[in-house]
Formats: structure tokens, sequence, C-alpha cells
């Protein structure tokens, strides 16, 4: 039998885990990877999120390269994507989850708004540990299973409502979810093992970029066969920094930064380009003049958003 078939077959059986994040294209994956013909060659998934996408080109043979201009999503595509055979052992849970004197307090400013002051500590114990692991791409694994059990610990899986404490401590919500009063340590426990079984090689250099798609393009210039994007929907849900502003301060530990509104989102956010109507048309342009010498692409795009309503 080819090589490079049964390789093919081989990567079928691994499954991603999975993902909760708006607009992710899992469940439409056996509808979209048949259109794409991810077969071999260099992909690139422009607006990677939760890598969906990217990890369907890394089983389909490709060298992929995934790209997202958020910390935490890049922080998925090194673990999911680039990571070719690194898992959290339990010596590794236990260094993550033992106490840590010299921990910060990123995580406190969140206390009674998404979780009880007990599972902050937890979090930023936790996130003081990261910085034990050098492997980069253990790291990633270990902050992207975190990242994870976290949507699952917050009612709607995101963090831009108010809601989570009145939820998590309401018995009739709490029957309808049970994820959101668990201990988070239980549900990262719980994920860890899926994710370890996520981790193969497909024996491709593939690379997670944390950067704006608009920067990067030029840097992989002639290098790429074929683009999948996937932008936010200008004008429906298109501001993810709102929906997950606590995993990207988490994954940065962030300091320094100014935190506003109720739910302490940081500020300022970092500039898209994709999801204001009066920036959108053009930034479409430049990613379309771009990617001019990558000879397919594929756009996921949906109704609503500003560029097929005619709002430019
Ligand atoms: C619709 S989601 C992609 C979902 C992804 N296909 C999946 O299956 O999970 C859009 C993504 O684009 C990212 N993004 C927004 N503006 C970007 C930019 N200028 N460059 C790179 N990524 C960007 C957002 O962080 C978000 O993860």
């Amino acid at each position: 039998m080819n090589a490079g078939l049964w390789r093919h077959m081989d990567y079928n059986c691994i499954k991603m885990p999975r993902p909760q994040y708006l607009g992710a294209k899992y469940a439409l994956l056996p509808w979209i990877i048949p259109l794409a013909e991810f077969n071999g060659g260099v992909a690139l998934d422009g607006f990677g999120g939760s890598q969906s996408v990217a990890f369907e080109m890394k089983k389909a043979g490709c060298t992929v390269y995934t790209c997202d201009f958020l910390s935490f999503c890049h922080q998925s595509g090194l673990a999911l994507v680039e990571n070719s055979g690194e898992i959290l052992s339990s010596d590794d849970l236990h260094v993550l989850f033992s106490d840590n004197p010299g921990r910060g307090d990123v995580m406190l400013k969140f206390k009674d708004v998404f979780f009880a002051e007990e599972e902050c500590v937890v979090l930023d114990n936790f996130r003081a540990n990261v910085d034990k692991i050098t492997q980069p791409h253990k790291r990633a694994l270990a902050l992207a299973v975190m990242c994870r059990a976290l949507t699952r610990k917050t009612i709607m899986g995101h963090f831009a409502h108010m809601q989570a404490m009145a939820y998590a401590n309401n018995p009739a919500r709490v029957r309808r979810n049970p994820s959101i009063a668990r201990p988070v340590r239980d549900l990262f426990f719980e994920i860890a093992p899926e994710y370890n079984a996520a981790i193969f090689d497909n024996s491709r250099d593939n690379k997670s970029y944390r950067a704006n798609i608009l920067d990067l393009l030029p840097q992989l210039a002639g290098e790429v066969d074929v683009a999948y994007y996937d932008p936010p929907y200008c004008g429906s849900h298109a501001d993810y920094q709102a929906f997950y502003h606590l995993l990207e301060t988490f994954v940065e530990n962030w300091r320094d930064k100014t935190f506003i509104n109720g739910n302490f989102r940081y500020h300022p956010p970092r500039p898209s380009g994709f999801d204001k109507i009066v920036e959108v048309e053009r930034s479409f342009r430049d990613l379309f003049a771009l990617s001019d010498e990558i000879s397919r692409w594929l756009v996921s795009y949906n109704d609503l958003g500003a560029v097929n309503r005619g709002a430019c």
C-alpha cells in the first residue's frame, strides 16, 4: 500500500477535542473539507480560532500554517497543530496544580464575576506554574486545555456577560449544565486526556502564528498552495475580544492593562480590521490582494456579515 495513503488513513482515526468557540467550523467540517480538497501541499488557515480547520489540514497531510491575532487561539495552534508529540503527563499535572507562593493575582480580579475566590487562586497558581514548563508545545497544551476547561465552566461558554455566578449558584441551572458548578481542576483532568489523544506527527513542519493575517501574508509569499479564510462576520458577533477577553488576559498574564466594564475586559483591544463596518471592506481588499499568489482560496462568511448585506 502507498505510504502516503496509509498515513492519511491513520490520521483519520485522530479526533480533535470538540471546541466551544463562536463561529467554530467543527460541526461543518464534513461539508467544508471535501470542498477544500486539502491533499498535501501547504495550507494556510488565516483565522484559525479553535483550530478546527487547521487540525483537519494537518490530518490531510498538509504542511499547515495557522494564524490568529489572539494569543489563546495561537496557543491552541501550537498545542494541536504545530505540536508533533508533546503530551501532558501525570507529573506535569502535579506541577501545574501545586501551590505556588510566587503566584500573581491576574485571575483574582474576576472573583465573584466569573469564579469564586478559591477557583481564582487555583487559576493564578496554575498560570504561575505554566511558566515552569519550558517546552513550548507542552506549555501551550497546558494553556489550551485550561482555556477549554474555562469555557466549559462558564455559562454560555464565553465572557461577554455577568451571569456566571448567578447561574453557578442556581440549582435548576446547575442541573441543566453541571459543568458550571464543577471545580475547574476536575474539568481540566477530564479534558486533558482528549487533548493528549489528539497530538500526532504528520511529518510536516507545521507552524502556528500569533499575527494579524494582513501582516503575516507578505512573509509567506509564494509558499502557500491553498488558503482558508474564516474572518469574523462583521455586524454579527464579530468582536472576539469581547467574548473571550478573560482567556486572552489569562494566557497573556496581563498586569499592565486597563480593565474596563463590570466584567474586566482589557483595554485597548487589538485591532482586527474585520470587525468594524468602516474597516472591513478595505481589509478584504487587502486580504485578497495579498493572497494573489495563492492558487486556491476558500472563504466562509455568513449572510448577515456586513459585506454580504451590502453595508460597504
Ligand atoms: C469566525 S472565527 C474563526 C473560526 C475558526 N475557523 C474555527 O473553526 O474555530 C474568526 C477568528 O478570526 C480571528 N481574527 C480576527 N481578526 C483577525 C486578523 N486580523 N488576523 C487574524 N485573525 C483574526 C478571531 O480571533 C477569530 O478567532
